[in-house]
């Protein structure tokens, strides 16, 4: 007669087996990870070409080198599709394929990726931790960068013009067309010069600068932490300006470019998660968009950003993930 211990034993026994039984026959299902030739590879000074080899080539290249548990299965699955997605996205093995100023854009949006901790993605960085860029790894991509920038020192024209702009910019009298009003609903008004700013940037791959503004009730939803969902009534506001370099060589805002809105209702805007999008072009704030839905374009890239209630830009301390980067 067997003991119910033994009999546990040997229950045991037969699950480890059809464990592994399963974990060998997927070794032979599903997809091998396959490097195709490399034709066109990006040509990046090599202190560059290292870096961007260790953190980003097994996705973005056709040189990947998986590590032998990223083979096994089901785990290579993941790899794979990963791989498969990373590449359709830029693939370093066909870079030159893309036209210049492309290349500049995704140049500056890798670099924008890795400083804010999305890529290499953090599923992949927990198995492959030496993957992870270090501050001084993504200054040394930010000084390549810089030489993507058609810099013009002594923009005298430009100063001038900007100088003119923001004379009448700051006579608010004088900035035309204030009842402008998005298909949407959203009326442009000047009551973001008084509210607090919540973060300030300068993107030189298109040579703006920008300002993002919050009212009372989203500055205190940062400050409170309430930001999943926004409360409703916040009202973020971004304003960007077209970057220009002086006689100095100094980078300074020049001639404004526009405004953009999110406004929190969930009445209004159930579709797009509560938030109302609107952009107001020019010094004449010309409203944006062809049709009333025009948001849900505006909403499709800000639904990357869920955790952070849809919203990109938080003051630096109060988000962690660029908080406790090395
Ligand atoms: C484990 C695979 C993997 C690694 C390693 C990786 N990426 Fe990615 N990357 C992806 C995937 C998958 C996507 C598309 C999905 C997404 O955006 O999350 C992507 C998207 C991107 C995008 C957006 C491109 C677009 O056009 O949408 C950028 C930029 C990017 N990666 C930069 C980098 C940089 C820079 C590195 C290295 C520091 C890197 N990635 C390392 C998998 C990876
Ligand atoms: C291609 C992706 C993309 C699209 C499309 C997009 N945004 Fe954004 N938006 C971003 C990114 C990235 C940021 C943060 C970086 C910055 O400020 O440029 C941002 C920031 C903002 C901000 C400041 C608050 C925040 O989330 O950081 C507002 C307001 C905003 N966008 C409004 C709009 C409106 C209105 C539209 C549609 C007319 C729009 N966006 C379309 C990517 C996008």
């Amino acid at each position: 007669m067997e003991t119910p211990k033994k009999r546990i034993n040997r229950k045991v026994l037969v699950i480890t087996l059809i464990v592994i039984f399963v974990a060998i026959s997927l070794q032979f299902a599903g997809p091998e990870i396959i490097n195709p030739p490399v034709t066109s590879a990006i040509d990046v000074p090599d202190s560059v070409s290292a870096i961007l080899k260790k953190g980003c080539y097994d996705c973005h290249s056709n040189e990947s080198k998986p590590a032998w548990f990223d083979k096994l299965a089901p785990v290579s699955w993941i790899v794979s599709s990963d791989i498969k997605e990373a590449r359709s996205r830029f693939n370093f093995s066909q870079w030159t394929d893309l036209a210049p100023a492309d290349q500049q854009v995704k140049f500056w949006e890798m670099i924008n990726m890795a400083q804010n901790g999305k890529m290499p993605l953090p599923s992949y960085l927990t198995f492959h931790p030496e993957a992870k860029l270090t501050s001084k790894e993504i200054q040394v991509l930010k000084d390549y960068g810089q030489k993507f920038i058609i810099s013009k020192p002594g923009d005298t024209a430009g100063v001038a013009d900007a100088e003119r702009e923001l004379q009448g910019f700051r006579i608010s009298n004088q900035t035309p067309q204030r009842t402008q009003v998005s298909l949407n609903g959203i009326k442009y008004s000047d009551d973001y010069k008084t509210w607090k700013v919540m973060v300030a940037t300068t993107r030189f791959e298109t040579r703006t600068m920008r300002v993002v503004y919050g009212n009372d009730i989203a500055i205190k939803a940062i400050e409170n932490g309430d930001i999943n969902p926004w409360p409703q009534g916040s009202i973020i506001v971004k304003v960007v300006w077209n970057m220009i370099e002086d006689e100095n060589g100094e980078i300074r805002p020049g001639t404004f470019n526009n405004t953009q809105w999110m406004v929190k209702d969930d009445k209004k805007f159930p579709e797009t998660k509560g938030w109302g999008f609107a952009r107001f072009n020019g010094t004449k704030l010309l409203a944006y968009g062809k049709t009333a839905k025009f948001g849900t374009a505006c909403f499709n890239c800000h639904k990357l950003v869920k955790g952070t209630g849809y919203v990109f830009d938080l003051p630096v301390s109060r988000n962690n993930e660029i908080a406790s980067r090395d």
